[in-house]
């Protein structure tokens, strides 16, 4: 069996499916592995690396599709119109692509692999259960964005985090606000603290209150009846009502004016993120003020904010809305990324007779395999047939 790491191609996207030590696994498990020249290049994984680890280095994008049995990639790949190799047609039936397609906006993609005779797996639907945790690249991935959302806060405010008491005066610590505490927002919280920053933060899941108070910060929400039933079975935020999110801004609306630094990361799975600061809000706050908005390629959660920009205001207070954020880490977001792709194939392969197989008996198989045997199986995108006609109807990623 044949496993191949293409370079990825779209906008923005630095990191890479295999870092050298999970090449050396895949072989470990008696793959073949085909890299793509340069695959690794922008996570500083040369291609000499993967060589030594043993796998075989390709330049023709067709080498790498043509003969693969398992392709491992972070984005959907390009088709031709987008600039790409067409890995759909270079790619042989049956043949496994495992990566994160966004598959809620991508119907037509969806379509185009079922005709195609791909599996198509999306390991962002990998389920939240403690067999999986392994494989949670949402988790890997966040965590990471959570971190390197307080490094471009701090690059781009122009004081000091940590309380510094010098000959020449005290600097006092900045106080920092995380708005949205799941993966990311806990890991910006333990980031900003150990910089020596105040830190706050705010979530309408109650479960988070401990968290957040045991990572030496203060919790921040309107504690009525509503927000106690907010937390739904799978652990994520249900939408609030609008008297609610009413309340709720008031309070933050308050607490807002007296930070320096914002980190927001509220998302609701499949749906827009919620708007947790308007306009009027971000010019309350002082000159200088820094907001990074993690969720600007999902809507946004602050008003102004625009996807790839860093947004001054005219109150001088700076919009920070980096895209693809994991990937201002490259290195240790493909080196993490890597390990849970290999844990997934690792549930793949045989160890006996060497060939994959998927066991449809296994939740996480049911879960994350979107398109098999010339069919969509998910059943979340069952409607989206390859009969149909196009769909022009973009839903919001989740
Ligand atoms: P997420 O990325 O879906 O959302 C980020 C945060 O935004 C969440 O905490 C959510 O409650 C919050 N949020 C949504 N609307 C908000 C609003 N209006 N105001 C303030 N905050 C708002 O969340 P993520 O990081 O995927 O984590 C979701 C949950 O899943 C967490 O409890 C996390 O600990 C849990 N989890 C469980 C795993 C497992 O059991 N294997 C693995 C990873 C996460």
């Amino acid at each position: 069996m044949r496993v191949a790491i293409p370079r990825e191609r779209r906008p923005n996207e630095r990191r890479v499916a295999a870092s050298p030590e999970t090449v050396k696994k895949l072989k470990g498990l008696g793959l073949d592995v085909v890299v793509e020249s340069g695959a690794g290049a922008e996570a500083s994984f040369p291609d000499g690396a993967y060589a030594e680890a043993g796998a075989r280095i390709e330049v023709e994008p067709a080498a790498v599709f043509g003969d693969a049995d398992l392709v491992l990639m972070v984005q959907r790949p390009q088709d031709k119109a987008e600039g790409g190799p067409d890995a759909l047609h270079l790619l042989k039936p049956g043949a496994v692509l495992i990566g994160m397609p966004a598959p809620h906006g991508s119907r037509d993609w969806l379509r185009a692999c079922a005709a195609a005779g791909v599996t198509a797996v999306a390991m962002e639907l990998m389920p939240r259960i403690s067999r999986a945790q392994s494989m949670d690249v949402l988790s890997s991935q966040a965590n990471l964005a959570g971190y390197r959302a307080v490094i471009d806060a701090a690059y781009e405010y122009g004081r000091a985090f940590p309380m510094m008491m010098t000959a020449a005066g005290t600097v006092a610590p900045a106080r920092c606000l995380v708005m949205g505490v799941g993966v990311a927002g806990l890991q910006a919280i333990a980031t900003a603290r150990r910089l020596g920053a105040v830190v706050s933060a705010t979530d309408v899941r109650p479960a988070v209150k401990e968290q957040v108070q045991s990572l030496g910060a203060t919790f921040v929400a309107v504690e009525d009846e509503e927000f106690r039933q907010a937390e739904t079975a799978g652990g994520y935020a249900k939408e609030m009502s609008p008297g609610y999110r009413a309340r709720q801004a008031e309070l933050i609306a308050a607490t807002l004016r007296k930070q320096d630094i914002v980190i927001t990361t509220a998302l609701i799975p499949g749906r827009k993120a919620p708007v947790l600061i308007d306009a009027a809000m971000v010019a309350s706050m002082k000159p200088g003020s820094v907001i990074v908005d993690l969720a600007v390629e999902q809507g946004g959660n602050v008003e102004g904010a625009r996807p790839g920009e860093v947004v001054v205001t005219p109150g001088g207070v700076r919009i920070v809305g980096h895209l693809n954020v994991p990937s201002r880490i490259a290195m240790d977001a493909s080196a993490l990324y890597a390990r849970n792709l290999f844990k997934f194939v690792e549930l793949l392969v045989n160890r006996q007779t060497g060939a994959v197989a998927l066991d449809w008996n296994d939740e996480i198989i049911k879960a994350t395999v979107l398109t098999h045997g010339g069919r969509i199986v998910h059943p979340a995108f069952a409607d989206a047939d390859p009969a149909a006609p196009p769909s022009s109807a973009a839903p919001v990623s989740a």
